[in-house]
């Protein structure tokens, strides 16, 4: 995505990998909108922290970190001994599958990353063959999301009035994004439509990260508080909802995202407003059973009990909002039956959410 400045456009990706030094490269998140600034890990458990910490979040974009990060752990083995090098590929793989949970991108990313690598003998060949494994899969996503929005920009007419959740834009991907591919595809198509970006508490992804992102292509958008979505529809202020997922069952159709997708998707039912996920093949969990299953991650009091911002002096900083000796909980996603989703928006096409294991063979 093109980011501008005072004076100029660049074009960022979210994630990249410093091939000469063994560094992930990462948009800070935490600091977005009030500053644009590149960090760069410089070992793998560095990496697992950025995903903990957010400094990278949204699916496709941990994914890729997580792919990364992989191949940057395995590059920092030294040394002759096979079993010591499986030893520490083990290691790798479980911090970080294990910094966040719920989404399954960094899973189905290194597995796949993995299995390829059994083909190759030396240790040497798995460190270089990982890094250009990874590069793939980071490539392939920009390419899902791509399509994505060919596939979904139908969805939107002239003067279409868009409701998104959270951020599944290109600060979630590595690039373009899910849920606001088919906004870009049409844009691109000179269509003009108005975005009602969720604000997304506790964390504000919406108003944060969505809003500056819609911004900075001129997009026609407002940020509005999670409460009032029902309000809008019921004064038929909206007609399509598109969200992104962490998490996408595709023996059941169930989708997980953000915490407050569900009521959105709801409440979209009782207006008969279309409701749309948008994936690329990474979200999709082949094995999980039920929605119950899906971990859902906890993230702690903090951010229900008060918000983080950038003080003048453009320090980040955070105010307390809530009782003092009160505390809260916070799960960070929740899980939308498929009756309530009008379709899964993939990279080879819009499907209906129970039809997804029927598509296996083209969605693998
Ligand atoms: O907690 P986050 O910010 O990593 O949450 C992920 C999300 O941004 C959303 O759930 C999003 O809609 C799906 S990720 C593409």
């Amino acid at each position: 995505m093109n980011v501008r400045s005072n004076k100029s456009e660049q074009h960022y990706y979210t994630v990249t990998y410093v091939r000469q030094k063994n560094q992930v490269a990462l948009i800070e998140q935490r600091l977005l909108p009030h500053k644009f600034s590149i960090i760069r890990t410089q070992s793998y458990p560095e990496t697992a922290k950025a995903i903990t910490d957010m400094i990278v979040r949204g699916a496709g974009a941990i994914g890729a970190t997580a792919a990364y990060g992989y191949a940057q752990g395995l590059n920092e083995f030294q040394g002759r001994d096979k079993r010591a090098f499986h030893r520490h590929e083990k290691r790798v793989f479980t911090t970080l599958a294990e910094a966040r949970p719920t989404a399954v991108d960094p899973v189905n990313a290194m597995v796949q990353i993995r299995l390829e690598l059994k083909q190759y003998q030396s240790i040497g060949e798995k460190q270089d063959q990982a890094v250009r494994l990874a590069e793939d899969f980071a490539r392939a996503n920009i390419a899902e999301c791509r399509s994505i929005g060919k596939h979904g920009a139908g969805l939107i007419n002239e003067g279409t009035r868009i409701l998104t959740h959270c951020n599944a834009g290109w600060l979630a991907f590595v690039d373009y994004g899910s849920a606001t591919a088919p906004m870009y595809a049409a844009q691109e198509e000179g269509k003009s439509f108005h975005v009602y970006c969720d604000e997304t508490r506790p964390r504000s992804q919406g108003a944060s990260l969505t809003a500056w992102e819609l911004a900075q292509q001129g997009i026609s958008h407002q940020i509005i508080a999670d409460n009032a979505a029902g309000h809008l529809m019921q004064r038929g202020m909206i007609d399509l909802v598109i969200v992104g997922s962490d998490r996408t069952l595709a023996q059941t159709g169930e989708v997980a995202n953000k915490i407050g997708t569900y009521t959105k998707a709801v409440l979209a039912k009782r207006h008969r407003i279309p409701f749309y996920v948008a994936i690329p093949l990474s979200t999709l969990d082949w094995d999980t059973p039920r929605g119950l299953d899906i971990p859902i991650e906890d993230r702690g009091d903090e951010e229900v009990c008060g918000a983080w911002g950038i003080t003048p002096s453009g320090r980040r900083s955070y105010v307390r909002v809530a009782n003092p000796s009160s505390s809260a909980l916070n799960p960070g996603f929740d899980v939308t039956p498929p009756e309530l989703i009008t379709g899964i928006i993939t990279p080879i096409g819009i499907i209906r959410p129970k039809q997804l294991m029927k598509h296996r063979t083209a969605l693998t």
